[in-house]
């Protein structure tokens, strides 16, 4: 247990605008653990779940991926860009509550420093649904953002923009809706998906890529929170080609350069930095 750290606050100021109903959530009897390394117990339990979870969808890197990404600690420097993963377990007497994971970019591509944090994927226990504990899960990220800008010399008070990659809208599958209405009831907003064509690299091991032919990336909506401007309704071509980029970064740390080469192909097709592209309801 000595990498667990459980120094994650309760921050009613970093609650998304729809999140309000988090702070009448009981928290006291919850235990929110940090997993600082790969050789921590509970990093198993916490990846167990994600992998249950998505690992079947191909929604969920390798265990190795993981583990590579944990030993960042505190961040990983890349070039003018530095990297914090973190995973986060929720517990209540021993059992299962919640997991969720993430990753923080500071990047200053654009001349101005801002954290990017990229929301993995979060699993709430079907007991503990609607309870407000989903907010939370949805703010916590922001400590990372701020950690990780500290880790880098710059302002904590830096620019923070949340992003999440979610499946397009399909009657056929209700749970993506479900996904899709809780962001949008938080107060998040999705990147005009008629204007920007979002892919997300293969995550599937290399010797099944190669199996298959070529890596098969995967269309998916940016739905985003830009905390402190959640009111506005469009964002900046420029704006949204630095997040993506700080996404494939991110990716770039763990998958074949071969493998990156072809979502990166996409950011030729994306708009002019100075057009503005409607941020829409993530349910449309
Ligand atoms: C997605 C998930 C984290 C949301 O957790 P949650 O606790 O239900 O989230 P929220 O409390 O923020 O949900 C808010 C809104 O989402 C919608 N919603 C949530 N569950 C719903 C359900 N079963 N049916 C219809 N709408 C639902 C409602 O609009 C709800 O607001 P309301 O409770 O006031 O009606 C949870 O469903 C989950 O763990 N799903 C499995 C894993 C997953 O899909 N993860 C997300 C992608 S990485």
């Amino acid at each position: 247990m000595a990498d667990v750290d459980k120094s994650i606050e309760f921050n009613p100021a970093d609650l998304a605008a729809g999140d309000g109903r988090a702070l009448a959530l009981a928290c006291r009897d919850l235990d929110i653990l940090r997993i600082g390394s790969s050789g921590d117990p509970l990093f198993g339990e916490a990846y167990g779940r994600l992998w249950a979870e998505f690992g079947s969808a191909q929604e969920m890197e390798t265990r190795e991926v993981i583990e590579r990404r944990l030993a960042w600690r505190p961040v990983l420097a890349l070039g003018e860009s530095w990297l914090r993963y973190e995973m986060i377990l929720v517990r209540r007497h021993g059992g299962f509550v919640a997991t969720r994971d993430h990753t923080a970019i500071v990047t200053q591509r654009s001349g101005t420093v801002q954290a990017v944090v990229h929301l993995s994927h979060v699993l709430v226990d079907p007991a503990w649904r609607r309870t407000g504990l989903a907010g939370w899960l949805r703010a916590w990220p922001l400590q990372t953002a701020r950690a990780c800008l500290e880790e880098a010399g710059h302002s904590a008070a830096s620019p923070i923009t949340l992003v999440a990659e979610m499946e397009h809208p399909d009657p056929q599958f209700p749970n993506r809706l479900i996904r899709l209405q809780a962001y949008e009831k938080a107060g998040f907003k999705k990147v005009d998906p008629a204007a920007v064509s979002y892919f997300q690299p293969d995550f599937r091991p290399p010797a099944d890529i190669d199996t298959s032919g070529r890596p098969r990336p995967l269309p998916f909506g940016l739905v985003l929170r830009r905390v402190g401007r959640e009111q506005e309704t469009a964002i900046r071509g420029a704006e949204v080609r630095e997040i993506v980029e700080c996404l494939y970064l991110m990716y770039g740390t763990g998958f074949r350069e071969r493998d990156m080469a072809v979502v990166r192909q996409s950011l030729k097709r994306y708009p002019d930095a100075p057009a503005e592209i409607a941020l829409v309801p993530p349910t449309r």
